[in-house]
């Protein structure tokens, strides 16, 4: 405590040089009766649980009274300087690290008066009125050592406090850095010692972009968290950093306003976690799933084969009947073989198709992955199937977002994906309809829009439409929509379905934009 404070809190409790006179006027008195006093006062701790589990045995007690006892007499002498406001500070201090509750301390004061206060008042019985003012003094003194130990109590939780926290940060798995204004380095914790291999020393006062790779840099990613976070308080994305060797990490980062005393913002925080083994898991989990589909495809391929196939070796034998009646007899025309033709065609054609989107699932490739641009993918993918749509009656609705951030997409596949809708799409509306395909922004996703005019499809059916050879249409092979879930679900988007039977059905795909964005 500054000399101007002590002198301002002496003040305060207008604690005089008349004060300390009278205090010390009671020295004889303090001397006669301090171990009694002192007696009295111990009892009384020892017989609460809470204060007496902390006077571990009687020595402890024989040391405090002595304690006590040098502390009593040293009011006697007055002059409450600095010393002695540090030795109360230092006193509280002691408490607190005891473990005693700053309560305890403070109506213990209330047990000295009650004891303290008769005494003073028989020691002066001719003048109750000095007898008055050495007790008020007394009490002066008593609150200025109680509001000493507060501060002690006070700054000491905060320091245990702000340790903690310290700790709380530094001991966390996740990397927790905070960055200033200028985007440097102030605090890094230790697991960002151990996944970037910089240590704290090395890194504070270094610019953000040690760890942000180079064409994210460049693209702008910095700018772009800074705008968001300054727009929404924070901002939480996946992406990638870059260890001192050079390693890249794949990571979710939350990147939150730093705000100082003042409630001004001071800079950046960010929370971190590496999530490549995550998404390692994620990529083999997806892998399994679908070598789990392929073996239960590969069976109810076989099946699906085998039908055709035995209506085909039926209708060649047909055929050859047919063929051999028509040698014998002239007269017969040959409509009968030509129709057992193209029901044989038409077999082969559906085991040609059955086998065609069975191995587009199956060896459906890694992706190719670069930027598209929705909106030109979307519109000349479209254009082209122009003549398909009119053929087919349906009227074309295309409601594109304006200057739609790009996404991280394998172009053929994605249109893959986005064909099977559009041509679902028209199968639904064999007398027309409309088609309408949208795309709006969502955060950091962007959502596409495929709704037809249709007959809808059952909430039973919609449950069950990205099941592999569930078709609702005869002569479907069950695999489109079981494909373009899987190409959505690679590009790291889902992919939903909304129908009102009679009233068309829509699905709804999200995709996450290219980080760059
Ligand atoms: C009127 C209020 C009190 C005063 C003026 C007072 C005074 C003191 C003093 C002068 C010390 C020595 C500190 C040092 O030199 O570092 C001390 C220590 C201690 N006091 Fe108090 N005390 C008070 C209330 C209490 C209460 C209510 C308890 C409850 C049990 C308590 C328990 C202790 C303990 C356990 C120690 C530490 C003993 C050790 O060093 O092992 N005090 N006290």
């Amino acid at each position: 405590m500054s000399p101007m404070e002590r002198e301002q809190r002496l003040r305060f409790l207008c604690l005089t040089e008349h004060d300390e006179q009278l205090l010390k006027a009671l020295r004889p008195l303090f001397e006669k009766h301090i171990a009694a006093v002192e007696d009295e006062f111990y009892d009384h701790l020892l017989s609460f649980p809470e204060t007496a589990q902390l006077l571990r045995d009687r020595t402890t007690v024989e040391r405090l009274k002595k304690l006590q006892h040098d502390y009593l007499m040293r009011i006697t002498e007055g002059n409450f300087d600095d010393a002695y406001l540090a030795d109360r500070l230092r006193v509280g201090q002691t408490h607190e690290r005891v473990g005693l509750s700053p309560r305890w301390y403070l109506i213990a004061y209330s047990q000295y008066f009650k004891i303290i206060a008769p005494l003073i008042s028989g020691y002066y019985p001719d003048d109750p009125a000095r007898a008055t003012e050495s007790i008020v003094a007394l009490e002066k003194v008593f609150m200025l050592d109680a509001s000493l130990a507060i501060d002690a109590y006070i700054a000491s939780d905060r320091f245990r406090h702000l340790q903690q926290l310290e700790r709380i940060v530094n001991d966390s798995a996740d990397v927790i850095f905070s960055l200033d204004a200028e985007n440097r380095f102030r605090t890094w914790n230790h697991a960002a010692e151990t996944i970037f291999g910089w240590r704290a020393e090395e890194i504070i006062g270094k610019h953000f972009s040690v760890i942000v790779p180079p064409e994210l840099v460049k693209a702008g990613e910095l700018a772009r968290i800074e705008d968001h976070v300054r727009q929404n308080g924070h901002d939480y994305l996946e992406t990638e950093r870059i260890a001192k060797d050079g390693c890249r990490v794949l990571v979710e980062i939350t990147v939150s306003e730093l705000r100082g005393l003042q409630g001004n913002i001071i800079g950046r925080s960010a929370i971190l976690r590496d999530i490549t083994e995550r998404k390692r898991l994620e990529e083999a989990k997806l892998q399994a799933e679908r070598l789990a589909v392929i073996g239960a495809m590969s069976a109810r391929l076989a099946h699906e084969i085998r039908n055709p196939l035995s209506s085909i070796t039926l209708n060649i034998d047909l055929v050859g009947d047919e063929i051999e009646t028509l040698a014998r007899d002239k007269a017969k025309d040959g409509d009968e073989a030509r129709s057992l033709l193209r029901s044989i065609d038409s077999e082969v054609h559906r085991i040609q198709r059955v086998t065609e989107d069975y191995l587009k699932f199956a060896r459906m490739p890694k992706l190719r992955r670069e930027r598209v641009a929705l909106d030109e993918l979307l519109g000349h993918g479209l254009l082209f199937m122009k003549s398909l749509f009119e053929a087919t009656g349906v009227t074309v609705n295309i409601e594109l977002e304006p200057s739609l951030p790009s996404i991280s997409a394998d172009e053929e596949q994605l249109w893959q994906a986005i064909l099977n809708l559009v041509r679902n799409a028209i199968e639904a509306m064999p007398k027309g309809g409309t088609l309408t395909v949208s795309t709006a922004r969502d955060g950091n996703y962007v959502v596409i829009r495929i709704s037809d005019t249709g007959s809808g499809i059952t909430e039973a059916e919609r449950q069950q439409i990205f099941k592999p050879f569930f078709s609702t249409k005869s002569g479907g092979t069950g695999l489109g929509l079981p494909l373009t879930q899987q190409i959505i679900i690679e590009h790291d988007g889902g992919i939903e379905c909304e129908s009102v039977p009679n009233g068309g059905t829509t699905f709804i795909i999200r995709l996450p934009l290219a980080t760059e964005n």
